[in-house]
């Protein structure tokens, strides 16, 4: 894949994608990971005389305009962090932003509001969504793709821009996928997978991917409780989501191929999600009606951690339970201590769980690859094709070094 350093931007307008997706606490942002992952690409940019046009989503929008989901307190924070002025355009291919791109030299920084409060970013047809990328490419002269937590995403911004534009991926791709390579090609094994976090019907598939290539898969957080369900215990209040007969399926076929996959034996309910809610540990097979499952429970995290003390690599994507509330953080501190402790490469994918570690005092650098994609790293390990990477692969009609 071609990175920034073949791609010519001396004097051109260069359209970048980014994932800033952070997440926010009404209009504060409540970690800025992925703006830092972003700035060694816009940096180097900068620094070889490009004029540098940033995109990125926030959020789902339902395509159109919603102040709750605006760019603007990221370009704040991103001018913060990169120490360099960042125009804002209130819009993404309307009147702001032509005349912030027109009035762009090197050397400086627009932000375009969320691409998806445009209908044609995540549009399903490709005709509407070519439409939308047509105006988009106008903008700009090259194209780099460097937001690694959407490539899995067949959007305008990501898939159907660089087909217009000669066109390169940033640093944070290239790290991320070199990074993610060493989980798909040569693996260390024993390899464990930790599973856990709340969007169930995405990720209980990827337990059945993962069945046919880690040694030991561990399940906790929301994504446990179908499990549970099918293993006959009753979950009480727990939003029962995902399909039971799979979890069933999946746990059968565990089974039959000699992989590990191992469940909590405890957990900690309570009656609510709540800061104040009284909380108790109980066996997994003695949840009460009422209970709600809000975390795995200590037996389970020290099985859980003396399982990951064997493991040479490990792929984490998920919390074991609502870690943002103290009394149901403990079993995504244990398991972020058992990664942090470990001596095999240690994977963390994932914007939720990367902030969910930083909450609770860890730093990336106990880590050893904190990815800022979920769903894209987890259908990368899974093998898919991911669009965002498909496309800065495709070489463009237009010629990279092309002159303007
Ligand atoms: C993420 O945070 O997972 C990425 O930014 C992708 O967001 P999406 O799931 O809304 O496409
Ligand atoms: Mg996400």
């Amino acid at each position: 894949m071609r990175t920034i350093d073949d791609l010519d931007v001396a004097g051109r307008r260069v359209l970048v994608r980014l994932d800033l997706n952070v997440p926010m606490d009404g209009a504060s942002i409540s970690d800025d990971g992925k703006i830092r992952a972003c700035l060694p690409t816009l940096r180097a940019l900068l620094d070889r005389g490009a004029a540098v046009i940033a995109c990125s989503h926030l959020g789902r929008p339902a395509g159109a305009p919603d102040p709750r989901y605006t760019l603007g307190p990221v370009a704040g924070r991103l001018a913060q962090l990169l120490g360099h002025r960042v125009v804002f355009a209130a819009d993404i291919v309307g009147p702001c932003a032509r005349s912030a791109v027109t009035a762009l030299r090197r050397g400086d920084v627009v932000l375009l509001e969320n691409l998806r409060f445009e209908p044609g970013e995540t549009s399903k047809d490709d005709e509407v969504r070519g439409e939308f990328a047509d105006r988009l490419a106008s903008l700009a002269d090259a194209y780099v793709g460097d937001g690694f937590g959407s490539v899995h995403r067949k959007h305008a911004s990501v898939y159907d821009v660089p087909a217009r534009l000669p066109h390169a991926a940033g640093y944070l791709i290239q790290a991320e996928t070199a990074a993610l390579r060493r989980l798909t090609s040569r693996i260390e094994r024993p390899y464990a997978v930790v599973m856990g976090g709340a969007k169930v019907a995405d990720k209980l598939p990827v337990v059945d991917s993962m069945l046919g290539i880690a040694d030991q898969i561990l399940v906790g957080g929301a994504i446990a409780v179908p499990f549970l369900a099918a293993q006959g215990y009753s979950v009480g209040a727990s939003l029962l989501e995902g399909d039971q007969a799979a979890a069933r399926d999946y746990r059968a076929k565990a089974a039959a191929s000699g992989v590990d996959l191992v469940l909590p034996t405890d957990v900690t309910v309570a009656a609510e999600r709540s800061d104040d809610a009284p909380c108790t540990v109980v066996s997994a097979a003695e949840i009460q009606t009422g209970q709600m499952v809000l975390d795995i429970g200590p037996r389970s995290a020290g099985l859980f951690a003396s399982k990951l003390a064997g493991a040479s690599t490990i792929f984490w994507n998920g919390p074991m339970g609502v870690s943002e509330i103290p009394s149901f953080a403990a079993g995504t501190r244990a398991i972020a201590a058992a990664l942090a402790g470990s001596h095999g490469f240690t994977v963390i994918g994932g914007g939720d769980t990367a902030a969910a570690i930083r909450r609770l005092g860890f730093t990336d650098d106990q880590f050893g690859h904190v990815s800022t994609g979920g769903g894209a790293s987890l259908e990368y390990l899974e093998g898919k094709t991911l669009p965002g990477l498909a496309a800065l692969e495709t070489e463009s009609a237009v010629p990279a070094t092309a002159t303007s």
